[in-house]
């Protein structure tokens, strides 16, 4: 489980259960229910002791009805993601790190036993995780890391230069702050989605020129920063009305090929802004101001100015004639100007569609 032994030595030094809460949330049928550590001790420990799992410590922003809870909005990582995200880290002792997402605290408290505490920030947006953080980090023994409640998609520009520059929640768009706050050299690493698809893990090397640039590193699946939740909304665009008015024709959608894992990231990077979805052997598209739909029979419908069904198709049909790349053949460049996403050769890539 261990890439390097400063990691093993790491995890051994911080006990994760001692970051968790009394209460954490486990879904139960379509929603979250709490888990109280006294009430079920075996299933508490299981949970813990799951290298896979991550354990869900916030659902609603802190705010779920009595009916229980809809969407996980803070987790203490799976394992094994942290153990992969510390080993792209490649931290030295005395580097400068910046944390976006502290949660519990427990990765924050990993990375300050490899570089020194008084060398990690790390930045919290809800107040009652940071300050819970900030609790559980000086019981530990890691009171010297500057936990703060603050928007990480600003990064903390008091603390930089930064050596690195590490999220724990995934980015539609690197925010420029991080890359402006990292010295030349330095790396950013973040779960990066769109709105097609969030498996990616990109890890960017900042450059002398103020740029950042670098491959897909692995796939991994974490919530949002908050401020980039929203993905484009299917009730925005689809009514009665443009349903009678869609455009009708065969589908040319290889939907198996699609629900294959790098042909779906390859064409979230191709169609960043659409969103997309398999519903009872049918498949939805979504876009800013067009939808389609293609039904389980093969009958496509699409509306709005862009043909989503025939723009995946066309996707798909680069990427196999490109030799099917796989995600880590990916990646992207961010620049003052915005993001360009590239497969093999950096220099030439395309305009991806956020930022
Ligand atoms: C997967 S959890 C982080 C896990 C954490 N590193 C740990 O070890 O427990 C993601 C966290 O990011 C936080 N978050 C979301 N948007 C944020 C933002 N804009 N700035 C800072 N934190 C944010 C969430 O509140 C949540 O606690």
């Amino acid at each position: 489980m261990f890439p390097e032994p400063w990691i093993e030595r790491a995890w051994r030094a911080v006990p994760r259960a001692a970051f968790l809460p009394e209460v954490v949330w486990v879904v139960d049928g379509p929603t979250y229910r709490p888990l109280h550590r006294g009430r079920e001790p075996e299933r508490w420990a299981q949970l813990v002791d799951d290298p896979g799992q991550a354990v869900v410590t916030q659902v609603d922003d802190g705010a779920p009805d009595a009916a229980g809870g809809d969407v996980p909005t803070s987790s203490v990582s799976a394992p094994n993601a942290v153990v992969d995200m510390l080993a792209e880290l490649a931290l030295q002792p005395g580097q400068r790190v910046l944390e976006i997402g502290t949660g519990s605290g427990f990765n924050a408290a990993l990375l300050a036993a490899r570089v020194g505490a008084d060398r990690v920030t790390t930045l919290e947006i809800d107040a009652a995780l940071a300050s819970g953080a900030r609790r559980a980090l000086l019981e530990a023994g890691y009171g010297g890391v500057t936990a703060l409640e603050a928007d990480g998609e600003r990064g903390w520009a008091p603390g930089a230069p930064y050596d690195r520059i590490v999220a724990t929640a995934s980015v539609a768009s690197v925010p420029w702050a991080w890359v402006e706050q990292t010295g030349p050299g330095g790396l950013i690493l973040a779960p990066f989605r769109t709105a097609f698809c969030s498996h990616g893990l990109v890890r960017l090397v900042v450059s002398d020129q103020g740029t950042a640039s670098g491959r897909f590193v692995g796939a991994t699946t974490f919530m949002s920063v908050r401020g980039q939740r929203a993905r484009p909304r299917i009730d925005a665009v689809f009514s009665a009305e443009s349903w009678d008015a869609s455009r009708r024709s065969r589908s040319a959608v290889d939907v198996d090929l699609l629900g294959t894992p790098h042909a779906e990231f390859a064409v979230g990077m191709r169609m960043a802004d659409v969103a997309h979805w398999a519903q009872d052997g049918a498949h939805w598209w979504c876009g800013p101001d067009s939808w389609a739909f293609a039904a389980g029979d093969g009958t496509t419908y699409q509306w709005g100015p862009r043909d989503l069904a025939d723009e995946t198709a066309a996707a798909l049909d680069w990427w196999d004639r490109a030799g099917r790349p796989e995600l880590f053949e990916f990646g992207l460049t961010v620049s003052e100007h915005g993001h360009r996403a590239w497969a093999g050769d950096p220099e030439r890539g395309w305009a991806l569609g956020v930022g």
